[in-house]
């Protein structure tokens, strides 16, 4: 795992897709926790796909911005390899980021994405201490999670 003080410190690409989330935050429907959460990802062939939370007045429907992303990865581009995933956060009416580390469904969706593809999947996120958190693989993120493996005869 490797923290940056400053987004400055973090390799461009990483840079690139922090925007991204930002610019995709700015599109989420998060009318009830009036949080704003933007993912956005990199594919192998450089293609990006974004995503935003989706919320619903039946509040368990709501939908984390990570796996609305991840989920349109497998939907558009089925055999594509994604190499970073970026997810940052704000609070309605307040510009400045605040800190959003993923959900444990989430990471644990992330890691069935990263075994899937057979290859790591970084993650960017901004920590509790303002911190950068990037993570090398998303399997870092959920140490001991429930695998395909369970489920083997
Ligand atoms: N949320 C995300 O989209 N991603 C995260 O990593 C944490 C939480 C959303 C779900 C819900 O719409 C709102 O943020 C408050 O939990």
């Amino acid at each position: 795992m490797e923290y940056f003080n400053h987004l400055e410190d973090l390799d461009a690409e990483s840079k690139y897709l922090v925007h991204k989330s930002k610019e995709a935050a700015a599109h989420a429907y998060a009318p009830y926790s009036k949080f704003c959460v933007g993912a956005a990802l990199i594919l192998e062939d450089g293609t990006i796909i974004t995503g935003t939370n989706q919320e619903n007045a039946a509040y368990p429907l709501c939908m984390c911005a990570e796996r609305v992303a991840l989920y349109a990865v497998t939907s558009l581009h089925p055999n594509a390899k994604i190499l970073k995933l970026a997810v940052t956060a704000h609070k309605k009416n307040h510009k400045e980021l605040t800190p959003a580390t993923s959900c444990g469904a989430c990471r644990q969706v992330m890691a069935e994405f990263e075994s899937r593809q057979g290859a790591p999947m970084q993650v960017i996120m901004l920590g509790p201490d303002k911190q950068w958190i990037k993570a090398p693989s998303a399997a870092d993120l959920l140490p001991h999670g429930f695998s395909k493996d369970s489920l083997e005869v």
